[in-house]
């Protein structure tokens, strides 16, 4: 049930994202950088509260008429602001919710990642505490719509001694203290709001929280725009001697105060309770059968921190070294941090192929699916080709590949292949060609794999794609589990070109040496000619 819901939302979000992608490039597509751009919404939120501060007046008796004078008499700043505060706020309410749907529709909140995802709860919470603390303190009618209903729902719960309902029952009885606290309180949370932002991509190795420049800009336009084209007005003051009728909603934040008339206040409570504990389970139910984590092989590791770079995750710390070998430190993997994505197996220089030894041991490996087995399969899969035009596919396990049955590799992440592997393939003659496939790039079902993968080809990062090997043999498709007509047809068009290509001239074979990073305590007597 909940497998299907994720494949369906998987799917709409797909339609959305690759035509964006296709039409604008992935870095101009928003939907893929939903948590970068609800920072940057929380920046533009909090940069012009602080301005609106300066004109804005805490007491109760002048706080209506102060924000009417900024909005009317200063509105080619003040009053630009105030709607930048307002529209940019509703723009984090759109950003949180798809960005809610999309990690839960491309399935990163379970198993290693359920921390993201459970931090998400408070961000909620906190941010619709901020936002309706924020209409309290115009003063207008909406205001004090807001103020008569949260008083009545927080009155619902057994909380408080004295009804808060009753300081809005006629001007006399409101204190101007009352005010001052929510005063204070719209600007305490966004504060925790922040520290919590910060704690929910904790675990997250170089995670996005800036958008492109351009989007960024693109972003700030379309807003000043909407600022000046509809500015944000406040709808009469106050009278407690009436109730409000007739007030204008604004339905990012105040989507169930309605409902306290219609359900009433219990049955909002439960709503919102059962609500936070469907988020709160969610990673749980059902649970991901977590495979091994990986595991540091001490005898080949050096201690050149490749792997802990390489992380999306955050699960590899550098330590000291603890067996004696000449290297001041060495790989710890956190075994609740990691989510077995074997990218770590892809960085490490002792992650060669070509090492003849009884059995290919590397620094870092996974448990469930070990180097060894990889360089198994590779010449199994290879050997089951059939010519002219023999392509090896390498390919992600949640990418467009992931399906097919033949001629296929499958890797939990495509960056788990390191370089040598590709090279060893054409070394040895097992494949004419190498399709290295992969999640849609603005996806990526691991962090990173993606970027990690392209960067080693082009040799920007170690361990890189030596220059010996014919780049024209070597192919890398990123399309989504959806797009495998993509693949199919791109993998088609390699291979005829495969078997037109001449066979490559024979060169020896030989080890290559782990670039940038000194040789490992095992490897440089186990590296000879396969
Ligand atoms: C103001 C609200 C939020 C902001 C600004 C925000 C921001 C971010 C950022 C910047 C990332 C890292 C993205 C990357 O570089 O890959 C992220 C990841 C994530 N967020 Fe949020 N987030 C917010 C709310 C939420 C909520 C409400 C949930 C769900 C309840 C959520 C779930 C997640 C998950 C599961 C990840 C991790 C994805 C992974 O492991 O690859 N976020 N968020
Ligand atoms: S497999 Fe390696 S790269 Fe992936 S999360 Fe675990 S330690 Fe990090
Ligand atoms: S040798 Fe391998 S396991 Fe050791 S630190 Fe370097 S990449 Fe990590």
């Amino acid at each position: 049930m909940v497998g299907v819901l994720r494949s369906i939302l998987r799917r709409g979000f797909e339609l959305i994202e690759r035509p964006f992608d296709k039409l604008f490039g992935p870095s101009l597509n928003p939907v893929t950088q939903l948590g970068s751009l609800g920072f940057f919404f929380f920046w533009i939120v909090a940069v012009s509260g602080i301005y609106l501060f300066i004109f804005f007046d805490t007491g109760i008796e002048r706080a209506y008429s102060s924000v009417e004078n900024l909005t009317h008499y200063h509105w080619f700043h003040a009053g630009v602001m105030r709607s930048l505060h307002r529209y940019a706020s509703d723009l984090m309410v759109v950003m949180l919710v798809t960005h809610l749907l999309r990690e839960f529709a491309y399935d990163h909140y379970r198993g290693a990642r359920w921390f993201s995802w459970f931090t998400g709860l408070p961000i909620i919470w906190l941010l619709y505490a901020s936002g309706i603390t924020g209409y309290w303190l115009v003063w207008d009618r909406l205001a004090q719509y807001v103020a008569v209903v949260s008083s009545e729902l927080l009155d619902w719960l057994p909380i408080f001694g004295e009804p808060i309902a009753r300081n809005f029952v006629s001007t006399g009885t409101l204190t101007s203290r009352f005010f001052t606290l929510m005063v204070f309180i719209h600007v305490a949370v966004p504060l925790i709001l922040l520290f919590i932002m910060w704690v929910h991509i904790i675990r997250i190795s170089r995670p996005k929280v800036n958008p492109p420049r351009m989007l960024a800009g693109l972003s700030l336009a379309a807003l000043i725009a909407v600022s000046l084209w509809k500015p944000a007005l406040s709808q009469g003051h106050v009278d407690l001697a009436k109730v409000p009728a007739e007030i204008g909603l604004d339905w990012f934040y105040l989507p169930l105060y309605p409902l306290t008339t219609i359900w009433g206040n219990g049955a909002v409570w439960a709503f919102i309770g059962a609500f936070s504990l469907m988020i709160g389970l969610m990673p749980w139910l059902p649970p991901l059968r977590r495979a091994k984590p990986a595991e540091v092989d001490l005898e080949h590791c050096n201690g050149c921190a490749r792997c802990a770079e390489d992380c999306p995750y955050e699960a590899i710390r550098m330590v000291r070294r603890t067996d004696g070998m000449p290297f001041p430190t060495q790989a710890q993997v956190s075994t609740s941090l990691c989510v077995s994505c074997g990218i770590c197996v892809g960085s490490c220089p002792s992650s060669t192929p070509f090492r003849r030894t009884e059995e290919l041991k590397t620094g870092i490996d996974l448990p469930d699916f070990r180097l060894k087995e990889l360089r198994e399969r590779t010449v199994a899969v290879a050997g089951e080709l059939k010519g002219p035009g023999r392509v090896l596919v390498l390919a992600c396990e949640h990418g467009c590949a992931g399906s097919r049955e033949s001629g296929v590799v499958k890797l939990p992440c495509a960056a788990m292949a390191p370089p040598s592997l590709i090279d060893y393939i054409l070394s040895k003659k097992l494949a004419d060609g190498v399709v290295v496939a992969g999640c849609a790039e603005s996806y990526g079902y691991n962090r990173l794999g993606v970027q990690w993968t392209e960067d080693r080809f082009a040799a920007r990062r170690d361990p890189y794609l030596r220059a010996r090997v014919p780049r024209e043999r070597v192919k890398t498709i990123w399309a989504s589990s959806l797009e495998t007509n993509r693949f199919e047809t791109e993998l088609a068009a390699f291979t005829a070109k495969m078997a037109l290509l001449p066979a490559e001239p024979a060169r020896p074979l030989e080890s290559p040496p782990p670039s940038g990073a000194q040789p490992t305590p095992a490897s440089a007597e186990e590296a000879s000619p396969a």
